[in-house]
């Protein structure tokens, strides 16, 4: 299985017959800049309504056949140059010994306050706890075009903790944070034990076929840039080195994706993470980001997702801003497609957006960085 894994995710050699997306990853001049949505499947589009009126959120996800078939949706709609895994950052949890419901926000059987509650959780094996996802991988592999990469993810162990503590989703996480200042070798016990479920599910992704593995590390702008070197990087950058050691030893090297959400205070901090990829939300402009980054990193982002609130004849007016943010750092070069940036949202893009809006994002992105600069 492994060896047949890692034939189908051997990194091909550089030229024109590499997906965009994964040239974009590798840092390579490109023809133009590569476009995908984060969240972008899920509820903005009528045809994952329809799926979920019939079957429920979790069904979904634990349903080869219809986390691929979701999966599938904007790739069709939008001609997005990537696909995302249907899936969810919280579904590894059941594995670790708590349940997890979405209603639709996510609600945890019993959240981890203490150490006997630490005590109990298991270091979940992705290979029998979640082989759904892996088998969705395996089919999508064969379902999308070749020139559609599929990314795969799982949420980054501050932010999995998070979710444990509280319970559910917060607005400050106070009882999360409380943990990390009152206990903090409870708080890192935990973090120890997300980082070990993290890296099997992330690399057994890999291992089924992912060709890009994303850490999605919302929750992590909630601390000072102290403490997030603390209790955040030495966590995602373990899971990342994990992931990266498999391409080593296995062959199937992927490019690493790292979204902190608020991570404008601490993104220097980022350039050591062992990302390829870092991903950035709207309160920072690429050009600045950039020169914060240095030349070697790749930025995806970061259009306010609210943008697409708007009319739609200004949404090309925002994509060329962005545009031209990102290329404003660009080393040495004036063309937009120089290298070094994988447009995207700065966040999940908003359930009430027209899709026609997405679309319209898309199409622009297309236009305006193939043009001349
Ligand atoms: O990007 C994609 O299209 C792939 C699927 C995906 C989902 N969630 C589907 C989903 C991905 C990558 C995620 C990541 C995720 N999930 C994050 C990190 C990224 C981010 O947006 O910050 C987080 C924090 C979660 C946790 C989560 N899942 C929350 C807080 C919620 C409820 C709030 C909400 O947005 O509804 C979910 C549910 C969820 N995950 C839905 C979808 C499509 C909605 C479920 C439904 O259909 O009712």
């Amino acid at each position: 299985v492994i060896e047949a894994a890692a034939q189908a995710n051997t990194t091909p050699k550089p030229g024109a017959a590499d997906p965009l997306f994964l040239r974009a990853c590798r840092g390579e001049r490109l023809e133009r800049v590569p476009v995908w949505i984060m969240r972008q499947a899920g509820r903005y589009l009528p045809e994952y309504r329809a799926l979920r009126e019939r079957y429920d959120f979790l069904t979904c996800c634990r349903t080869p056949d219809l986390a691929s078939a979701i999966t599938l949706q904007p790739v069709d709609r939008l001609g997005v140059d990537a696909a995302i895994l249907f899936s969810d950052i919280l579904i590894p949890l059941s594995g670790m010994g708590v349940e997890v419901r979405f209603t639709p926000g996510p609600q945890l059987s019993t959240p981890i306050r203490n150490a006997s509650d630490v005590a109990k959780l298991r270091v979940a094996d992705a290979r029998e706890t979640t082989p759904f996802v892996l088998e969705a991988i395996r089919q999508l592999r064969g379902e999308l075009p070749t020139h559609v990469p599929l990314i795969g993810f799982a949420g980054a162990p501050f932010t999995m903790a998070a979710y444990l503590v509280e319970g559910g989703g917060s607005r400050s996480f106070d009882a999360f944070k409380a943990l990390l200042y009152r206990e903090p070798r409870i708080a890192h016990r935990l973090l120890d034990l997300c980082t070990e479920t993290v890296g099997s599910y992330l690399t057994e992704q890999v291992r089924a076929g992912a060709q890009a593995a994303m850490l999605f590390d919302t929750w992590a702008g909630l601390l000072s840039p102290d403490d997030v070197r603390a209790f955040v990087l030495p966590y995602a950058q373990r899971v990342l080195k994990t992931v990266s050691g498999i391409g080593v030893t296995e062959g199937c090297a992927v490019p690493t994706i790292y979204y902190g959400g608020e991570s404008a205070g601490w993104l220097e901090d980022c350039r050591d993470l062992g990302a390829h990829v870092i991903g950035l939300d709207w309160r920072i402009r690429l050009a600045e980001a950039r020169i914060r980054l240095g030349p070697h990193i790749v930025m995806q982002g970061n259009l306010d997702p609210a943008v697409l609130l708007g009319p739609a004849d200004d949404i090309p007016r925002h994509v060329e801003s962005v545009l031209r943010s990102a290329n404003q750092g660009a080393s040495g070069d004036s063309a937009w497609a120089a290298g070094g940036h994988i447009f995207n949202l700065g966040h999940g893009i908003l359930p009430q957006t027209p899709p026609d809006h997405a679309r319209r994002m898309v199409d622009a992105v297309r236009e305006i960085s193939m043009r001349p600069a």
